[in-house]
């Protein structure tokens, strides 16, 4: 149960496709949802993601067809959030300052990936379906008889250390760092971790769901092809005994005892499904002459806001790529901007930042907070021979909001903070000669 071999699983690719798989043959019906007699004695239930009368383009839904229905079950008792948080975010002031953390350390003690879930900041309101939130997870243990659905917002997973096999209700993602996950509003799962102590980020979206981006002058291709974006076959999990389910409800977590698992579903058809991405795939587009293109070149996934343009959130990356541009300062320029900045890194180094910006770690930038390369990029790149370089062997990203970052009171008081983050730029002295 603790182990998946990721060669024997099996995806169907594409976004936002309506998708179909059983794992029993003749699972699915044929020419309607839910007929009187479901084959092997199932129950038939839909999910719906979006409101039933969504625009066709926007609109999510699937059918299970399962052992027990999820109706099934005691009432949800409310048990401690631990370091978990949920909009609003109004524990402290937020503050103007520029932030940046090291990474957290792994658990010493048992911690699932529930447990091990710590929120750093996050914006928006739950109720009201907008913004975000920003945890970081720590975790040493699977979660074998313990499965979470979270009600608040589907779950961007973006692995940094150790595998994980998402057993979700529709099948297994196995992800990988480098590899980012998306497990959509309200669909069960648990994460059996496969190489051990493993840390990583979490989106958790408020807000519309994420998508590709539109392309633009850009055309048909580039960025983050669809057909490069997997979502599992069915595959059933019949097992009866003692479980754990826990619903994440309006900020706060509840659970109850369930007699059987509740990734029961024995076939499904649908376009309301998880779905993994490898970065590696992402077609990066950039300027071939001088100066800089904005960062949203990098965008792999958005969560419209409503406002044309302007995110609910963005998931951007910073990945492998040729540097070409003539006669540029070709790190990040020194900037301030409308939208907020939580950046973390997967590996390698970011080419903002000399040192200090460590795999696992985090910073934060908000909105109109000054930032840039510190002194010592600053330095180097002013005087770099401009010839082509290939920025190779690293992995940032980055969560862009249009809405400020709150952060938590843990992320403001932990050890991990960096005091000293702002003496990064101490040393861009006046060089003004008139
Ligand atoms: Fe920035």
């Amino acid at each position: 149960m603790d182990t998946v071999n990721t060669t024997e699983l099996e995806y169907q690719s594409g976004f936002g496709n309506r998708f179909a798989s059983e794992a029993l043959p003749n699972t699915l019906p044929r020419g309607q949802n839910s007929p009187q007699k479901v084959a092997y004695g199932l129950y038939a239930e839909g999910i719906s993601g979006t409101a039933f009368t969504a625009p066709r383009a926007e609109n999510r839904s699937t059918w299970f067809y399962r052992i027990q229905p999820s109706a099934k079950h005691p009432p949800f008792r409310q048990i401690g959030n631990g370091l978990l948080r949920t909009a609003p975010f109004d524990e402290v002031a937020p503050t103007p300052n520029q932030l940046r953390w090291d990474p957290l350390p792994l658990p010493d003690a048992p911690t699932d990936f529930i447990d091990g879930l710590i929120t750093m900041g996050g914006n928006g309101d739950v109720a009201g379906h907008s913004g975000a939130a920003i945890h970081i997870y720590s975790a040493n243990k699977s979660m074998d008889d313990r499965f979470l659905q979270n009600g608040d917002g589907e779950l961007l997973l973006v692995p940094q250390q150790g595998r994980l096999a998402l057993h979700t209700e529709l099948g297994v993602v196995a992800v990988a760092p480098g590899e980012i996950a998306v497990v959509p509003r309200g669909i069960k799962f648990r994460v059996v971790l496969l190489d051990g102590p493993s840390r990583g980020y979490v989106c958790e979206n408020y807000g519309q769901m994420l998508r590709l981006p539109e392309l633009g002058p850009i055309g048909a291709h580039g960025l983050a092809n669809p057909r490069d974006f997997l979502s599992p076959v069915a595959s059933y999990e019949e097992r009866t005994g003692a479980f754990e389910l826990v619903f994440k409800f309006q900020g706060n977590l509840w659970a109850t005892e369930l007699d059987r698992s509740p990734l029961d579903v024995v076939g499904w058809h649908g376009n309301y499904v998880p779905y993994k991405y490898d970065l590696a795939n992402f077609m990066v587009i950039n300027t071939v002459s001088f100066d800089h293109a904005d960062p949203s070149i990098f965008t792999v996934l958005t969560s419209p806001s409503g406002h044309p343009g302007t995110a609910n959130v963005d998931f951007v990356i910073f990945p492998p790529r040729w540097s070409v541009a003539e006669h540029t300062f070709r790190p990040p320029w020194f900037h301030r901007n409308y939208m907020s900045e939580f950046m973390g890194l997967i590996a390698g180094a970011y080419d903002a930042k000399a040192e200090g910006f460590r795999p696992g770690g985090a910073s934060l930038h908000n909105c109109m907070a000054a930032h840039g390369s510190d002194a010592d990029t600053f330095s180097t790149a002013s005087q770099a021979d401009l010839s082509p370089q290939k920025i190779s062997d690293t992995m940032a990203f980055m969560f862009e909001t249009k809405f400020a970052v709150r952060p938590t009171k843990f992320a403001l008081e932990c050890p991990q903070l960096q005091a000293d983050y702002y003496k990064c730029w101490d040393g861009l002295n006046a060089r003004f000669r008139p």
